[in-house]
């Protein structure tokens, strides 16, 4: 028994829903624009959760999808860059209120591609470590570091949580991690962080923002999405005719398409849910796998390869049997 499986997933996004239409009154941006260029018709941005609330009941519903106790789970990884505090983290805000035992628990930060780095953790922990239950988890309140005066960035991010509970198995569920990070790159998309002060006493106001060049990160993305699938494919000696289900960062509806014709991947087998959630970073893919699970699109036994790409510039993926 070497190998660990999806037992449960969930997911929660906050109820306030933002159309594109709100954005038309705040930047120089169309309903229209938004829509063609990337995909998005609207997402839900929170009001009053933060990370940890959405990251909760998210959490909740995975347990109770995998029927696992909160006692039961002994290891807890959330991945996030919208934490409550910059410490303690998310996964310590989870053990508290889940009331697990005391197991090891942190968040890291691969920014969109955090899920997939956290599975890899959870994976290879679990395999050489004998954790038996481990709770993974991608929340984020981008809205929180969102500077809505920037169009460029501003119709993009919104906020949601997605979580998983992986479990030891007989047989092979998370079949092949990859993982990539390209440093070079990592001028390309940053969220600020609080300047250095010029002496040690003064207190700066300047509040952090996410700053893109959206064009690159494009460029980047449309070569590495395919490019990992394709070694995910060749290193498990898996055709792509064998993959039920594709299910990449929501970032751009643009880019799953380019990657679906990279790949001769037929296109309705590419799940989309960028229309109703926009880009939700580290909550991006666990969102997805959990919505694709609720609405039947993936099933007990199927096949499926996900993966992402952010900030860092990290990409990665995995291929799973479900
Ligand atoms: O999850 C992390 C990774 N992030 C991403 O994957 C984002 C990847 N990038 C993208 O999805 C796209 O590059 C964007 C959606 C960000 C932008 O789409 P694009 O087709 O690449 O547009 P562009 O950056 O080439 O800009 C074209 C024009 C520019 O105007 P000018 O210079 O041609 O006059 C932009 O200023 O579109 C303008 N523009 C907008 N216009 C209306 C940029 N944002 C907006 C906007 N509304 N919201």
């Amino acid at each position: 028994m070497n190998a660990t499986k999806i037992l449960g997933t969930g997911s929660h996004v906050p109820n306030n829903v933002v159309d594109n239409k709100t954005f038309e009154n705040m930047v120089d941006t169309s309903d229209e624009w938004i829509q063609t260029r990337t995909g998005i018709k609207s997402r839900h941005i929170s009001v009053d959760e933060n990370t940890s609330d959405l990251a909760y009941e998210a959490a909740l519903k995975a347990l109770d999808a995998a029927d696992t106790n909160p006692s039961e789970i002994d290891l807890i990884i959330v991945a996030t860059v919208t934490g409550d505090y910059f410490f303690p983290g998310v996964a310590q805000l989870m053990q508290r209120r889940l009331k697990c035992r005391n197991v090891p628990a942190f968040d890291i930060n691969a920014a969109c591609s955090g899920f997939v780095y956290a599975m890899e953790i959870a994976d290879k922990m679990m395999k050489n470590d004998g954790y038996r239950k481990a709770l993974i988890i991608g929340a984020e309140t981008l809205s929180k570091f969102t500077d809505f005066e920037d169009r460029n960035t501003c119709v993009l991010f919104a906020d949601a949580a997605g979580a998983m509970v992986l479990g030891k198995s007989d047989h092979p569920g998370v079949e092949k991690v990859i993982l990539h990070s390209e440093g070079d790159l990592e001028g390309l998309l940053r969220m600020e962080s609080y300047p250095l002060k010029k002496d040690f006493q003064t207190i700066e106001n300047k509040r952090p923002f996410i700053k893109m060049n959206g064009r690159d990160v494009f460029r980047f993305a449309t070569t590495a999405l395919p490019s990992v699938i394709r070694e995910l494919l060749e290193s498990t000696e898996t055709n792509i005719e064998d993959l039920d289900l594709i299910i990449a960062h929501q970032a751009n509806k643009r880019i799953i398409d380019k990657a679906a014709k990279s790949l001769e991947f037929p296109s309705e087998n590419m799940y989309l849910n960028i229309d109703r959630f926009g880009n939700t970073s580290a909550a991006s893919v666990p969102l997805a796998i959990d919505e694709a699970i609720q609405k039947g699109r993936l099933k007990k036994g199927m096949r499926f390869a996900c993966a992402a790409f952010g900030a860092g510039l990290t990409w990665g993926g995995a291929i799973i049997q479900y």
